[in-house]
């Protein structure tokens, strides 16, 4: 979604802006702009498209100035264009305004604005905010106090999310951040400090960061950053410091960021472990604050989340189902929070988020949180919403994920997902010593698996370029496997823009089947299992119509090489550890059909890398 960057300092704004808006690059958006402030001036340049051409027009007509605001917009209200690309003004082009998130009442207020005599520039739904300033303003001459109150009166009246950066012509030294709802986070740097949507901003520039809470509204000055809530009470913050690397947000020798984090997901899996497996003591140390007691009693777990990490939930289950002997439901977070739902003190919910800021996600977890529900998240990024306000949260320590198509941080929660089934089912006694630690020991072989299983890649692009003509693809998994077959298609979707469905092979029949020709190939995840045979004969259904099916198939299955016209071999592993595996042929098949069709990879069309909106 939209990313934010605002910088106050004694360097040139516009070359921080500009690179920390680079980095945010992932995010996904449109179009993008800067606003600085110099010798008592505001002056903006926004373009659409990539920030090179935004690059291009500072180029043309620099920017001068040590206080400044930068954007990169992902439309909601408004086509993407230049008058709605962000930073937005007020008439009297006083006050500046960078915003993510939606205001949803900004109909009535922008109707009342223009009654007022406001006239509005954009069909944006921020631009409200910079008018209600300058309503507040009133001509009259701006003490620093009134301007605050200013500030806070306008986000009392917004309805709705928001990161906001703000900068009036009269307070050069000021630049004002809030949030409500949307992630934001101050940097804190020698005489300087930043505002960003996102820690990869500020790597470059600081370590040093103030997370931001909700209602908050930060002061942020060259050399000092205070903090209040939006009754204008002092609140006192912490700075933290991040222990991201910034080369860990670099794309080394990769062509593009998806294919260096395929890649580099032995090392994420070995992350996850660390510190948390000792196969040897049959043990895990999990060190989450969720007591002996509490998880012997529940009666069911809920696990809720969007995207591939729903798919990962779907995983899940097989997991708690299999390992914990627990009834498990699995939900869509965006349908969760508007359903009647009836979670209590005898369940416990857990929530999936790779970014931890994903706006449905995060609403989920509200709602059952005024219901006393035991609330756990698994999650990617340190101090992000969702983190903050779960009771406990499992990290990941996946390292930051910039490819907008979730690759590692999808094996990252699948292995938190199994840990935790596993430390579930030891606590109620649903899995013996024995067999866990069992388990255990081969869990430390899963990234030698991965590693093996990514050399594939080559193999796959050969592959790939067969396909990449085709407009339509059917993914088909049982049992473990099928929430993979749902995760393959969705990679090949967001990427390749190719139309690609998910199925449970055992429903080809009720339906789909209908589709198999020669035209619509498969891709059958058949690795050994006790469903390989069923799984078998869903392929000789496909075949007898049509269908070129590519298997992801276990090493030594001769056989499988009759049935299909390509196999993919991956290593012999126990079933439980094969989602993990078979997902990576199917990613880095997504990855070379797209980068061979010549697809913007890492920032697919109209996708953002965290959807901090409805
Ligand atoms: O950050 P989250 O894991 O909460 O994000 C959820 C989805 O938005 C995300 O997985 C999305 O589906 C990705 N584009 C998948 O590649």
């Amino acid at each position: 979604m939209c990313g934010i960057v605002g910088y106050i300092g004694n360097r040139s704004a516009s070359g921080v802006l500009l690179d920390g808006l680079k980095r945010l690059e992932y995010r996904g958006y449109d179009s993008s702009g800067l606003a600085v402030l110099c010798d008592g001036k505001l002056n903006l340049r926004r373009s659409v498209g990539k920030i090179l051409n935004l690059r291009a027009l500072l180029t043309e007509q620099p920017l001068k100035g040590g206080v400044g605001l930068g954007h990169t917009r992902w439309a909601t209200h408004g086509v993407p264009s230049e008058q709605n690309a962000h930073p937005h003004t007020d008439c009297s082009k006083r006050f500046v305004v960078v915003h993510n998130g939606i205001i949803e009442n900004y109909s009535i207020l922008k109707h009342n604005l223009i009654k007022k005599g406001h006239r509005f520039e954009s069909q944006t739904d921020t631009e409200v905010i910079a008018h209600l300033l300058e309503e507040a303003w009133g001509k009259k001459n701006f003490l620093e106090k009134e301007y605050l109150d200013a500030v806070r009166g306008a986000l009392n009246q917004l309805e709705g999310a928001f990161a906001l950066g703000i900068l009036c012509v009269d307070f050069p030294e000021l630049l004002v951040a809030a949030r409500r709802d949307c992630p934001l986070v101050l940097g804190v740097g020698k005489n300087e400090n930043f505002v960003a949507s996102d820690i990869p901003a500020l790597l470059h520039a600081t370590k040093k960061v103030v997370y931001l809470e909700q209602n908050e509204v930060a002061l942020v000055r060259p050399k000092s950053i205070e903090c209040f809530n939006l009754d204008g009470y002092r609140v006192k913050k912490e700075v933290v410091t991040v222990r991201l690397n910034p080369l860990q947000a670099e794309k080394a020798n990769y062509k593009h960021f998806m294919l260096k984090e395929i890649m580099e997901q032995n090392i994420a899996i070995q992350d996850t472990l660390r510190g948390r497996l000792f196969a040897e003591a049959g043990e895990l140390r999990l060190n989450l604050d969720l007591r002996e007691n509490f998880l012997k009693q529940i009666d069911r777990i809920t696990l809720i989340a969007c995207g591939t990490s729903y798919h990962a939930a779907l995983v899940g289950r097989y997991y708690f189902e299999a390992l914990a002997k627990i009834p498990v439901t699995v939900e869509i977070a965006s349908e969760f929070r508007y359903r009647d739902t009836f979670l209590g003190k005898k369940d416990l919910a857990i929530y999936i988020s790779q970014s931890g800021e994903t706006a449905d996600t995060l609403a989920a977890l509200r709602k059952n949180k005024k219901m006393g529900v035991k609330n756990l998240a698994i999650c990617n990024v340190l101090g992000s919403s969702l983190a903050r306000e779960a009771d406990t949260t499992f990290f990941t320590h996946c390292g930051p994920e910039i490819g907008v198509a979730s690759t590692k941080a999808f094996t990252g929660q699948l292995t938190a997902l199994l840990l935790l089934a596993i430390h579930v089912g030891m606590t109620r006694g649903a899995l013996e010593g024995k067999e866990a630690k069992e388990l255990l020991n081969q869990f430390l072989k899963l990234p030698a698996w991965i590693r093996q299983t990514c050399a594939l890649s080559k193999k796959i692009k050969t592959l790939a370029r067969r396909f990449i003509g085709k407009d339509h693809f059917l993914y088909l998994g049982r049992n473990l496997n099928y929430p993979i077959a749902l995760e393959g298609a969705l990679k090949l979707k967001e990427v390749s823009y190719i139309h690609a469905e998910g199925y449970p092979a055992g429903e080809m029949k009720h339906g789909p089947i209908a589709l198999i020709n020669r035209e619509m190939p498969l891709v059958a995840l058949v690795t050994e299992s006790p469903v390989y045979d069923k799984i078998c004969s869903n392929i000789e259904e496909a075949k007898a119509r049509g269908g070129t099916v590519i298997a992801i198939a276990t090493e030594g299955d001769k056989a499988i090489r009759k049935k299909v016209s390509d196999v993919l071999y991956v290593p012999k592993a126990p079933d439980i550890f094969s989602p993990m595996i078979n997902v990576i042929p199917l990613q880095l098949f997504a990855y070379h059909v797209a980068d061979l069709r010549g697809c913007d990879v890492d920032c697919p069309r109209n996708l953002a890398k965290s959807v901090t909106v409805e």
